[in-house]
């Protein structure tokens, strides 16, 4: 189960602006993730960034010029050789040059001999942006199949503030994620919760548990790639991939009513949160105070929202709970998967080191009325959601053989 770019070719353009320090990041982030990054810097990229940095940090050196010893013809080898190129910051000189098909540097001529999808991230001054030429430039490159993605508002350089600030690298990464991810999930309404629900006690005092978000995050992540429309409730405030829907929730009421109220039109329901099961009956308006000695907290059960979609799943719903056990794995997970209603639950044993709760990785088994469907061993939370997706996508194909997995009829 790699990601979407691992092993994939990448070739990482960057331009002569003030964010091309953060294609650093891009790369960075980029080779983590397994793909062969293949940066290019333009003359002036070189001015704002060093060489060095990104030859120590990509899969292959740096290169700059199209009369390279080493290959008579660069361009055609980055071109021809890459699953997607990428563009990030693009200045308004790159944007009207590619739109205009002039190849006069080593990138240009690179992008014109490609056929592979092509990325680009503008960032310039706002007054740039704005400019007709500009925006007539990327709606023609836009034509033509090539994704932009546009840059947020901001501090530009100079203390100057405004639109054309380059898109976070976490956004550019999601959107090549994107472009070669299997599109299995396309057409498809995915509600995913994450996090740990937060019951108040009185105005500062709550009861919580030790979820961090992470893994339900990913997954809204990985459904985001994969072409879902994706809608996330969640207590965490942890970033996302752009394109999904983000629903804060603080408590199990909230995400019990935030999700309740969405899951109809959900095709695909994932409930990685960690909801309490117990909330304190009553919450004080006013701080408990000390003078008063050790409060009596009386609890009321919270409902369970996982067994409630269970019983209200309509044909066609994949319902995907999760178990987080620390005793007897596979009979307590087996027992929730039937008693929820759920088509599929991901176990995991929270006891074990480094698996589950605030951890960036996890250790599962994905489970259904069948039995275990995959063994996942310690891997890192993106690496769970794939999994879990597949099964997700797997399952639907068995179910209703007639069907494609992302039909909703
Ligand atoms: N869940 C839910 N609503 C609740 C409690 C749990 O929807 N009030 C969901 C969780 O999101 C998860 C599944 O039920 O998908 C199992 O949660 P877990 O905490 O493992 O189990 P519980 O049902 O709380 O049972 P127990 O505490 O006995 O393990």
């Amino acid at each position: 189960m790699p990601a979407a770019v691992a092993g994939r070719r990448i070739v990482l353009g960057v331009t002569g602006g003030i964010a091309a320090y953060k294609a650093v990041e891009v790369c960075r982030r980029l080779v983590d993730a397994g793909a062969h990054v293949a940066p290019v810097l333009t003359e002036g990229a070189t001015r704002f960034v060093g060489e060095v940095t990104f030859s120590a940090l990509a899969s292959e050196p740096v290169q700059t010029s199209l009369w390279d010893e080493a290959s008579p013809i660069p361009h055609t080898d980055l071109g021809q050789g890459a699953d997607l190129v990428l563009v990030a910051p693009a200045t308004a000189r790159l944007l009207g040059a590619y739109a205009a098909g002039i190849s006069d540097d080593l990138l240009t001529a690179t992008l014109l001999a490609t056929r592979a999808p092509v990325v680009v991230c503008p960032a310039m001054h706002t007054e740039m942006w704005e400019h007709p030429a500009v925006q007539d430039n990327l709606r023609t490159l836009a034509e033509r199949g090539v994704t932009v993605v546009p840059p947020a508002e901001g501090r530009l350089a100079g203390g100057d503030v405004g639109a054309g600030r380059l898109a976070e690298p976490a956004d550019i990464v999601a959107t090549v994620e994107r472009l070669l991810a299997p599109q299995d999930l396309a057409g498809l309404r995915v509600l995913v919760t994450a996090g740990g629900t937060r019951e108040p006690l009185d105005p500062v005092r709550f009861l919580g548990n030790r979820s961090s978000g992470k893994q339900g995050h990913a997954l809204a992540d990985e459904a985001a790639a994969r072409g879902a429309k994706v809608t996330l409730v969640t207590t965490a405030d942890r970033p996302v991939a752009g394109g999904v829907e983000v629903v804060p929730a603080e408590t199990a009421a909230d995400m019990e009513q935030a999700v309740l109220s969405r899951c109809d039109a959900a095709d695909i329901v994932v409930m990685a949160a960690a909801v309490a099961d117990f909330r304190p009956a009553t919450r004080h308006d006013q701080k408990i105070k000390k003078a008063g000695g050790p409060p009596e907290i009386v609890l009321e059960p919270t409902t369970d929202i996982l067994a409630a979609l269970g019983r209200r799943k309509r044909p066609g719903q994949t319902l995907v709970g999760f178990a987080a056990e620390t005793e007897e794995l596979r009979a307590n997970a087996g027992a929730k998967l039937a008693a929820k209603g759920a088509d599929l639950i991901v176990a995991n044993d929270v006891s074990a080191p480094a698996v589950g709760f605030e951890h960036d990785t996890n250790q599962v088994l994905i489970m259904s009325g069948s039995g275990i469907e995959r063994d996942i061993p310690l891997s890192d939370k993106r690496a769970v959601a794939r999994a879990v997706l597949d099964v997700v996508v797997s399952s639907r194909a068995t179910h209703d053989p007639d069907l494609p997995p992302n039909s909703t009829t």
